[in-house]
């Protein structure tokens, strides 16, 4: 964790937020919405250990108080090496709750692409699996995350001296019926239908419909995570403002990113990952055993001798030149905001008829056909080039025929 964002750490001067608990402040590391999160040590053991504190004026309110235990509760379920370990939930003497977790050194995803950009496709295909074996666990305990993003991943070293991938932030977790993970469970668990629960950016089709968010949910944000680590950038990022963003991921089909990425992808890692952003559920991966068995197939014969990486031809210029990036600066705030109507109109795309799906028509699944590795070297040239190359054409060859007829009038 870089300090350099931390701030002194009381809100009074001299007065420690964590007077008559068994932490001491040391730096306050990050101020979100709902909360704040120190660095602070034990003071008895010394341990230097994370505790995220509820905003004093939120503090009142029963439910955010309620979303904390929850958080801290389900989390602690897990003891799984990509996901960080909960430790203790604790009250301030002025009755703030905090929860204590172990301290990661290190940076978040997203503050990792924005000082690498893109990561090898090695490292980016590794990291989605730790991920995807992080939520492999979280989805056993009956539990969907619904906030995985860039901003709630954490890139630290791992004890074999490689680096790896932490799962963080349960603030929104999702306790489905029949999980034990959390006790009591939470009385006001219905889904409420009509409400985008998670970041605008990396929210499902069906949550940016307001519909129930199951374990497939997380594994499209996934593969939200993996492109923007491929590309720089979200196949949606282009769009502006929340609304817009809900209805891209509702039915907007993914530019495949190997047509975006500056490195070169292989086709079956394309396919992969639009198989993972599929709009229809049904179309993704079901489970995320699955889908890190097919990236970890893709990882083996990414480093075979003579695999895809070695044999294939690679251009530069034969690519599209990757678009713009989207700053990830700001991290994205987890919020709760209004569904896209059901089924959505998009303006952008006229909606499909009807179908027996249970997915509204709009929906459809976007496995698009992914250019063939031959295809991919090939130049691409849009029908406007075509035509300026060949009116320029056309006026040489004129200019070339008057000149010649000069010349040939002009001897003897
Ligand atoms: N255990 C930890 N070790 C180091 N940094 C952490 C830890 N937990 C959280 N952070 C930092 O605090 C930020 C916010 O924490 P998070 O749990 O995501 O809270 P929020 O609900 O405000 O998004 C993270 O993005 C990360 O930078
Ligand atoms: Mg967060």
């Amino acid at each position: 964790m870089a300090l350099s964002h931390g701030t002194s750490a009381s809100s009074a001067p001299g007065l420690d937020l964590f007077e008559g608990t068994p932490y001491r402040t040391i730096q306050r590391l990050r101020a979100g919405g709902m909360g704040e999160v120190f660095l602070v040590e034990h003071r008895t053991t010394g341990r230097r250990v994370v505790a995220k504190l509820i905003h004093a004026k939120l503090a009142a309110d029963p439910a955010l108080v309620e979303r904390l235990r929850i958080e801290a509760q389900s989390a602690a379920q897990l003891d799984h090496e990509y996901v960080v370990k909960i430790l203790a939930f604790e009250q301030t003497r002025t009755g703030r709750p905090f929860l204590v977790m172990e301290y990661l050194e290190g940076r978040t995803l997203a503050e990792e692409i924005m000082a690498r950009g893109p990561l090898p496709v090695l490292e980016a295909v590794s990291f989605s699996c730790h991920l995807l074996s992080a939520l492999t666990a979280v989805h056993e305990k009956g539990l969907v995350h619904r906030d995985i993003k860039p901003d709630n991943l954490f890139v630290c070293p791992s004890s074999d001296g490689t680096r790896c991938l932490k799962l963080l932030d349960f603030g929104v977790v999702r306790v489905m019926p029949g999980s034990h993970a959390v006790d009591p469970l939470p009385h006001d668990f219905r889904t409420r239908t009509g409400v985008v629960v998670g970041t605008p950016r990396f929210v499902s089709p069906e949550g940016a419909m307001g519909q129930p968010v199951d374990p497939r949910g997380d594994l499209y944000a996934v593969g939200l995570c993996l492109y923007i680590m491929l590309v720089g950038r979200g196949p949606f990022d282009h769009f502006d403002g929340e609304q817009m963003l809900l209805t891209a991921h509702a039915t907007e089909d993914p530019e495949a990113p190997s047509r975006l990425s500056q490195t070169p992808i292989p086709p079956e890692l394309d396919r992969a990952l639009l198989k993972a952003l599929a709009k229809n559920p049904e179309d993704r991966f079901q489970t995320a055993e699955e889908f890190q068995h097919h990236l970890e197939q893709v990882e083996v014969s990414l480093r075979r001798p003579s695999g895809w990486l070695e044999t294939t031809a690679f251009h530069a210029g034969d690519v599209a030149p990757l678009q713009p990036a989207v700053t990830l600066t700001a991290p994205q705030p987890t919020v709760e905001t209004r569904a896209l109507p059901s089924p959505v109109v998009s303006p952008l795309r006229p909606s499909t008829p009807a179908s027996d799906s249970p997915v509204p028509p709009a929906i459809e699944p976007s496995l698009a056909p992914i250019p063939a590795t031959a295809d991919r070297t090939r130049l691409r040239l849009s029908p406007l080039v075509a035509a300026i190359v060949f009116t320029i054409a056309l006026v040489i060859a004129g200019l070339a025929a008057l000149g010649l007829v000069t010349v040939l009038r002009g001897s003897p």
